[in-house]
């Protein structure tokens, strides 16, 4: 499987994905620091005239990272770009991700053309996540270079599929970068992944629970004392289907086991959704290996020793 060179040699092959008003400038730099790929959504510079000040950010600190370690430099960073309608920063937001040249843009919600050329035009790679095959061809089709698979049991927008079905499917035509997303939260869990046919796993809620997370204290501690269980998945918060902590919606005032079904032309992603996820916390499946709230460097430390120990379990060496 062709890996575009910035993939190439990562310390861990895994992607710390991007989480809606959670993810940070101090997240994205400790997660490239500890060798994973750091994300955030561009969204989450609010105003949008903050995001040009984050990427200084995140560049300067992980160049003069890289110059004083130049023998394990820092995983490459992303940026998240919302490509549906409602989102009406896409394009100032693109215009700043070409000044700064941000190595990777992750799309998500309809591939376009305009932007993956956008991003090839600074020598960017682009991947698009995806909860289906069909969505799949049409994002390669469009030009992205590579794909994340969201499977079931993923924190926010999730799919339905199981993660072989969904991997083997796109494994048929695509032998590009493929990202795996869904309830990973250990380094066995990464490994899996890639036996299986990914690239790459990536991994969202375990990093909720990590200092830098802007999360609040409460939201952090739910995700350490939760597990699968308490995962309820519904369409109701932002119009499209969704994996959420079952504590934050009895705190909101709703019975979990009986929320109607949303209108799905009230998908929204400006300020309403941003309302929505403050108050309903979003979590994937597999935070039950989650048992602290830990320093980033120190979450990602345990999945390399854990990804490390199921190597050898398996003897691969
Ligand atoms: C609270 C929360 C917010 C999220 N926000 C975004 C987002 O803004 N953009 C996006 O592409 N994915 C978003 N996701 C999805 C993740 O990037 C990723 O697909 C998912 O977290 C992986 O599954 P896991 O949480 O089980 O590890 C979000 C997930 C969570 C839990």
């Amino acid at each position: 499987m062709a890996l575009p060179p910035i993939l190439k040699n990562l310390p861990l092959p895994a992607i710390g994905s991007p989480l809606f008003i959670i993810s940070n400038p101090k997240l994205v730099i400790e997660q490239c620091k500890a060798g994973v790929v750091g994300s955030m959504p561009a969204l989450n510079a609010r105003p949008a005239e903050l995001l040009d000040e984050w990427l200084a950010e995140i560049t300067e600190t992980l160049a003069a990272y890289n110059r004083a370690n130049p023998d394990r430099p820092a995983a490459p960073f992303a940026i998240n770009q919302i490509v549906h309608k409602s989102n009406e920063r896409l394009e100032h937001d693109m215009q700043v991700c070409a000044r700064y040249k941000v190595p990777i843009i992750i799309t998500s919600l309809g591939a376009r053309e305009d932007v993956n050329n956008a991003v090839h035009g600074w020598g960017g790679i682009v991947l698009h996540d995806i909860i289906n095959n069909k969505f799949a061809r049409k994002a390669i089709e469009k030009g992205a270079d590579g794909l994340i698979a969201v499977a079931a049991g993923a924190g926010g927008h999730a799919g339905v599929k199981s993660p072989f079905a969904l991997v083997q499917e796109i494994r048929e035509w695509f032998d590009g970068p493929l990202a795996l997303s869904g309830s990973m939260a250990t380094g066995d869990a990464i490994l899996a992944a890639q036996a299986m046919g990914a690239d790459l796993a990536y991994i969202g809620s375990a990093f909720i629970a990590t200092d830098e997370a802007r999360a609040s204290d409460a939201y952090k501690q739910m995700i350490v004392a939760s597990n699968s269980d308490d995962i309820v998945y519904s369409n109701l918060f932002t119009g499209v289907h969704g994996n959420y902590l079952r504590g934050s919606i009895v705190a909101a005032g709703m019975d979990p086991d009986k929320l109607p079904e949303s209108d799905p032309s009230a998908m929204n992603f400006g300020g309403s959704a941003a309302k929505a996820w403050k108050e309903i916390w979003g979590s994937g499946q597999g935070i039950g290996a989650v048992r602290e709230v830990l320093p980033a460097a120190q979450l990602v430390a345990r999945l390399k020793r854990e990804y490390q120990a199921a190597r050898e379990r398996l003897a691969l060496n």
